[in-house]
């Protein structure tokens, strides 16, 4: 069982090669979340996978609340594995993710990072497509080395590139801040075909008139909209137009 939470498809692409060895299904977490299905099955022998995107050197808000209510109904304890991947830096996800985990009396057995394209585009640019393939080549390198661990259900905390656990918390907080929906702003591109509202993972997008209208203060801000507007219309603060758009190139996200 892989569990996953994906706006530009890094997470879900590792997701799909480990499932593609493995058998495993994938389970998205924003699915899960949407129906508000909490508790699953788990087969004898079946692993559990945790793959996920660093935010602010932590967890997206909505894996820590899918995290807190995930229930595992199984006879025995299962190899349970968590990957991060991240634009610089994993910072305390593990940490942050084990900690939820075991209030439930759960952990991780081994914990996983994945340099990728890094889709804080209000900071950082993708937009030379060179640069970006080249980073995904190389994650395809860190991510054999994880499929095979995984396969061998190795333990161990084989995750890089870890600031210290105060730095983590002290910055942690500042994605509250990044979470301000009033930082969106629309271009006149804007088409109205709403993939932006069917695709948020929280429906924090209405459309009105024609136009998303964002109808929370704060949303999980995966930047899913930004990324999978098929006009680029969507855009967060100054920089994120010169910085392009981003999607993984092998799987689909989203409707569009
Ligand atoms: C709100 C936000 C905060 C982020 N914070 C970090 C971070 O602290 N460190 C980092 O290395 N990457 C950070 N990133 C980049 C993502 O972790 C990275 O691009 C990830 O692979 C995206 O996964 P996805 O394509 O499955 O959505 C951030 C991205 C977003 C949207
Ligand atoms: S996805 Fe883009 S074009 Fe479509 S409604 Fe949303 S902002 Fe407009
Ligand atoms: S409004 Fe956009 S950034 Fe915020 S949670 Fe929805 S898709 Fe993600």
């Amino acid at each position: 069982m892989i569990f996953y939470f994906s706006a530009t498809g890094n997470c879900k692409y590792i997701a799909t090669r480990i499932a593609n060895k493995t058998n495993d299904r994938m389970i998205s977490i924003t699915d899960v979340m949407k129906k508000d299905i909490h508790s699953f099955d788990v087969p004898a022998n079946e692993n559990i996978g945790i793959i996920i995107p660093t935010y602010g050197l932590g967890l997206p808000v909505i894996v820590c609340d899918f995290l807190k209510k995930l229930e595992l109904v199984t006879k025995e304890k299962p190899y349970l594995y968590f990957v991060a991947t991240y634009g610089t830096t994993p910072g305390q996800t593990g940490y942050f993710a084990n900690r939820i985990l075991q209030e439930n009396a759960y952990s991780v057995d081994a914990y996983f990072g994945v340099k990728m394209p890094d889709n804080w585009t209000p900071m950082f640019d993708l937009s030379n497509k060179e640069k970006v393939r080249k980073i995904n080549e190389k994650a395809e390198r860190e991510i054999d080395v994880i499929l095979t661990k995984i396969v061998q259900q190795e333990s161990g905390d084989f995750m890089r590139r870890k600031p210290p656990l105060f730095v983590a918390q002290t910055y942690y907080r500042n994605y509250e801040k990044m979470r301000k929906t009033n930082n969106f702003w629309l271009t006149d591109t804007c088409i109205g075909c709403g993939i932006c509202a069917k695709n948020c993972p929280i429906s924090a997008i209405d459309i009105q008139n024609q136009k998303p209208v964002w109808t929370v203060d704060q949303c999980v801000m995966c930047l899913g909209c930004l990324h999978q507007c098929p006009k680029f219309s969507i855009q967060y603060g100054k920089n994120t137009q010169k910085h392009g758009q981003y999607k993984h190139p092998n799987v689909s996200v989203g409707i569009g």
